[in-house]
């Protein structure tokens, strides 16, 4: 019944929603407020985002030749190149305003390792200062005995391992820069400290799985060995895209029966295991609109703030989405999901700006090929 609560309105994907953090006048009656316009979806949200996608770094010490760092390698002419930045805390401060409101905030860093980032547990104390629900996103090259022990003394909430398969020749190829032992060994302690420090505060373990043409059936087995883990549930979504180099590991190239057929296993074998698993979608459903512009901001470094945590930049896109045509393969140049800038603008205003109306109009129909989002492929698949 709470899952079916939880899915409708969009909250948490794959982990569990911490009742007692709505435990604060502001953002009671601001999730009251989104609960309630949740399906009227207006142009004006009369309410605050309830999550926040935070970047913590550009840098990385992995060089996954699927990342969207790729594209940021090549495409100097509108980036100016890769993004070398570590963000700071007192620009994070700078969200001080939001953060009463806010439900969860994700350190999903973007483009890079959050450790890398030596302010990064600062962050977590200011963040946590406002008692949101924080999960964060890691490769896990960076992780040891001590960071586990620091996530469990700051009450972190929630952490996803990015791994992608259980196979070791084909993890490391796909996570360049991978260590698969030292990934398991970590991934073991985590459970580890689950099971003896958790008692303290909710805390969920979960995997990240990018569907690929190369790794889609591995799901299966891998279901086995994320058990043997310890870990709670697997958060899965597919490739993006960025370069030419990887548009043949898109998980477009499966026949949509081959594929079909492993999610339904897929999801029985999961609930007869216990795992919490999250799946695309595998069919285009015309009636489907973004929830993000409705649910929430991704902040990255430099301040800028979108509504996606996927599209950035003007870039070019490899798939769309047509009304008439369904699904093509074609590159064409969409603009990105900026709404503004918060280290230049009060974050308040950002929320029901010019821009992100113009978004939302768009995913209403109201305003056809007004947004950037018009044709996104991503949301109506994959995702
Ligand atoms: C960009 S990374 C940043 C955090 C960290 N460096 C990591 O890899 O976990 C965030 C997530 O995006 C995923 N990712 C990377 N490239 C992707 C792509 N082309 N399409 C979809 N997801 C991708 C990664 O596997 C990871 O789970
Ligand atoms: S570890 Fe994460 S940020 Fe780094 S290259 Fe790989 S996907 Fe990109
Ligand atoms: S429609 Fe696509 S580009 Fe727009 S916010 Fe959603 S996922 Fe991002």
């Amino acid at each position: 019944m709470i899952n079916a609560i939880k899915n409708y309105f969009q909250i948490d994907g794959a982990s569990q929603v911490d009742w007692k953090k709505f435990a604060y006048p502001k953002r009671f009656y601001n999730a009251l407020k989104y609960v309630h316009y949740r399906k009227s979806m207006p142009v004006e949200a009369p309410y605050y985002p309830l999550t926040v996608m935070l970047e913590v770094s550009t840098f990385c010490n992995f060089k996954c030749p699927a990342c969207e760092r790729e594209l940021y390698k090549k495409d100097v002419a509108s980036t100016g190149g890769l993004f070398k930045e570590n963000v700071k805390l007192e620009e994070i401060k700078r969200l001080s305003a939001l953060l009463p409101y806010v439900y969860s905030v994700y350190l999903v860093a973007g483009l890079g390792e959050p450790f890398i980032n030596k302010d990064f547990w600062p962050i977590v104390s200011f963040l946590k200062s406002f008692d949101v629900k924080i999960g964060y996103f890691t490769n896990a090259s960076l992780l040891d005995e001590e960071k586990i022990a620091e996530t469990f003394r700051r009450r972190i909430n929630t952490v996803l391992i990015s791994m992608d398969t259980h196979e070791r020749s084909k993890y490391e190829m796909v996570k360049e820069g991978a260590d698969f032992d030292h990934t398991v060994s970590m991934i073991k302690l985590f459970a580890d400290y689950k099971k003896r420090f958790s008692s303290t505060h909710p805390f969920h373990l979960g995997l990240n799985y990018i569907f690929r043409a190369d790794n889609y059936a591995d799901i299966l087995p891998y279901l086995d060995f994320v058990k043997e883990l310890g870990v709670e549930y697997v958060h899965c979504s597919s490739l993006i895209v960025h370069v030419d180099e990887t548009r043949d590991f898109s998980f477009f190239k499966v026949p949509v029966e081959k594929k079909t057929k492993v999610f339904e296993e897929a999801r029985k074998k999961a609930a007869s295991l216990g795992i919490g698993l999250r799946l695309p979608n595998l069919e285009i459903d015309r009636n489907t609109r973004c929830c993000y512009p409705w649910h929430g901001i991704s902040v990255f470094k430099g301040g800028d703030v979108a509504t996606c945590p996927y599209f950035r930049t003007n870039r070019d896109f490899y798939y769309h989405v047509e009304r008439d045509s369904g699904l093509i393969e074609d590159k064409r140049f969409v603009k990105n999901t900026v709404i503004g800038n918060y280290l230049k603008e009060n974050i308040l205003d950002i929320w029901n700006n010019e821009r992100i109306k113009q978004i939302r109009r768009g995913e209403l129909k109201l305003e056809p090929h007004a947004s950037p989002c018009d044709a996104c492929y991503y949301k109506f698949l994959l995702h």
